[in-house]
């Protein structure tokens, strides 16, 4: 297929959907009345997703152009030629396959990539990390001092982090029993402090999670951990024990298996990974040993099943009913045609409390971009700021501003039906009451509250403007059975294509990440101005200069 992308805005879809656009007033209330069919026919189903897409302010024209648009902008071509290993990370000339990451093993034909049984690949790493995770639950392996594994600390940053640590925050009811994961992340020291400070040495194993193995961060926490290992099982000076201690206490997961070795692991205790799974796309490859560990190998392959399941639909459902496609393309006409800026997730369900933060690198990392993957300016604007929260909490501190504030915020509430603890506060089901949120506050932001409403209720004439709820604020509902692996899978795997179909909107490489380069590279010339070379400080522009003496000062 070409290398040139389409530029969207010349499309006949996109001058309609302008059109569309300026004529078209978003009436939930009358579009509800005039339409019994609606909700019905605009509720669709992902694996086991229940999708609402009824209270978007969309029409069934809106939502033909926005096929239209996903043709002539060529989403199924390209989406093809992302699943067979085409390599449309175009400025890294890589493949981007994370969907074989979660290809069950036999699927036919298989899938060869620049000559390479992908499939085979996959399942040989993930029986490595399987038998692995066996061996430490089981505590057949064990640390120096033969005592079995306790907590497993994950040492990694970005996708190396996000992703592990939300999964294992959603899934903690399917955590085996004295077992405890942690992650390190930052490289303010505080973090690696905070999290070792109540640990025991001889119970605790590390892993160094990195695509890398050269990220600053996780390669400086890993040398502070390496070094509280030594001194906590006094062998900071005997050079067998250290080795000795390293080889038991410290696993990587990596695709620079020679970086791995340098560090001191033996590579026998190193899962691999392939430069075609994107760090943000990681989370189901060998970055989620951590995470097999906790929930087992049954656990990880239900994750995986439900990652491929959302994989077959969005690759073979019709555009009518592509959760997926269709979900991206509401985001491309708040975006592009009604002027949202940002996006919210607000899951209704606390153990998801992590799944905003998770997306935020996934979308904003991908679709953050102002060029197009042959370089030249994109032409119109991409990649809108993901947020959020768990409710009820979010209702509390910033749904006013979603509710009667200026802006157009679509956002997406996410719930499961059945509780992992279904508490009753005297005859009430406290999950039902929690859902009841859920339910009314879709319903708020569609269907708002009329001045007469508010009238009728007696309220004061002057206070009355102040107490009025516009409606037609858009949101998506998403209804699960339970927060089992497969339906994170699901939501992950969700969220990825939706993040795919905008950036081929946008004609934007989706999979690499320059931007977060400069700024990496700013700190390693700076960090010398911090300890005494002034001719790098000299080297600084007025202001960071300005700031790094009033550092130092303040340091003393
Ligand atoms: O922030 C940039 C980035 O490259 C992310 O894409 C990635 O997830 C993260 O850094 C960590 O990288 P690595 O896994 O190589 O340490």
């Amino acid at each position: 297929m070409s290398t040139q992308p389409i530029d969207a805005t010349t499309t006949s879809a996109w001058q309609a959907l302008t059109d569309h656009a300026t004529t078209l007033t978003p009436d939930l209330r009358a579009w509800f009345a005039d339409d019994p069919g609606r909700a019905e026919r605009l509720t669709l189903r992902v694996a086991d997703l229940h999708v609402d897409l009824s209270k978007n302010l969309v029409t069934d024209d809106t939502l033909a152009l926005l096929r239209q648009l996903a043709g002539e902008v060529g989403v199924a071509d390209r989406l093809a030629a992302m699943l067979r290993g085409d390599h449309i990370n175009v400025t890294e000339d890589r493949a981007v396959l994370h969907t074989a990451l979660r290809r069950p093993r036999g699927v036919q034909p298989a899938l060869v990539v620049d000559g390479q049984d992908v499939d085979h690949d996959v399942h040989e790493v993930l029986e490595k990390v399987y038998a692995f995770a066996e061996q430490v639950r089981s505590g057949a392996w064990t640390g120096v001092t033969g005592r079995r594994v306790e907590t497993v600390v994950n040492i990694g940053i970005g996708g190396s982090d996000l992703g592990p640590v939300m999964a294992y925050e959603a899934l903690r009811p399917s955590v085996q029993e004295g077992l405890e994961l942690r992650f390190v992340s930052n490289i303010d020291p505080t973090d690696i402090a905070e999290k070792t400070k109540d640990l025991d040495p001889e119970t605790t194993l590390f892993i160094v999670a990195s695509k890398t193995f050269g990220t600053l961060e996780t390669l400086t926490n890993a040398r502070l951990a390496r070094d509280w290992l030594w001194e906590m099982l006094g062998t900071p000076d005997d050079e067998d024990a250290r080795r000795e201690a390293v080889a038991k206490h410290f696993v990587a997961v990596s695709t620079a298996l020679d970086k791995v070795a340098a560090f001191g692991i033996d590579p026998a205790n190193a899962f691999g990974f392939w430069d075609w799974v994107g760090g943000r796309y990681s989370v189901d490859s060998a970055i989620g040993t951590s995470l097999a560990i906790a929930i087992g190998p049954d656990g990880f392959r239900d994750f995986l099943a439900g990652f491929h399941a959302v994989d077959e639909h969005v690759a073979t459902a019709p555009l009518e009913q592509n959760v997926p496609v269709l979900m991206g393309l509401l985001n491309v006409w708040y975006v592009n045609f009604l002027g949202a800026h940002t996006h919210a997730v607000l899951p209704y369900a606390q153990y998801l409390h992590r799944f905003p933060a998770y997306l935020q690198q996934l979308t904003m990392e991908s679709n953050g971009k102002s060029v197009r993957w042959d370089g030249s300016p994109v032409t119109t604007q991409t990649g809108e700021v993901f947020w959020g929260e768990p409710g009820t909490n979010g209702q509390h501190a910033f749904y006013q501003l979603i509710h009667q504030g200026t802006r157009l915020i679509p956002a997406d509430f996410i719930a499961v039906a059945n509780p992992a603890h279904p508490l009753k506060d005297g005859d009430t089901d406290v999950h039902s009451l929690f859902l009841a949120n859920f339910f009314a506050q879709t319903k708020a932001l569609a269907f708002g509250k009329t001045a007469d409403e508010v009238r009728a209720e007696g309220t004061a004439e002057d206070i009355v403007p102040a107490r009025v709820f516009s409606g037609n604020r858009p949101t998506t509902s998403i209804l699960a059975p339970a927060l089992t692996p497969s339906v994170l899978g699901q939501l992950i795997a969700l969220y990825e294509h939706i993040t795919f179909v905008e950036g081929v909107v946008w004609g934007i490489d989706s999979f690499d990440q320059w931007g977060v380069e400069l700024g990496k590279k700013l700190a390693l010339e700076i960090a010398p101005a911090l300890t005494g070379d002034d001719a790098a400080l000299e080297a600084q522009d007025a202001s960071t200069r300005s700031l790094i003496e009033t550092y130092l000062r303040l340091r003393g």
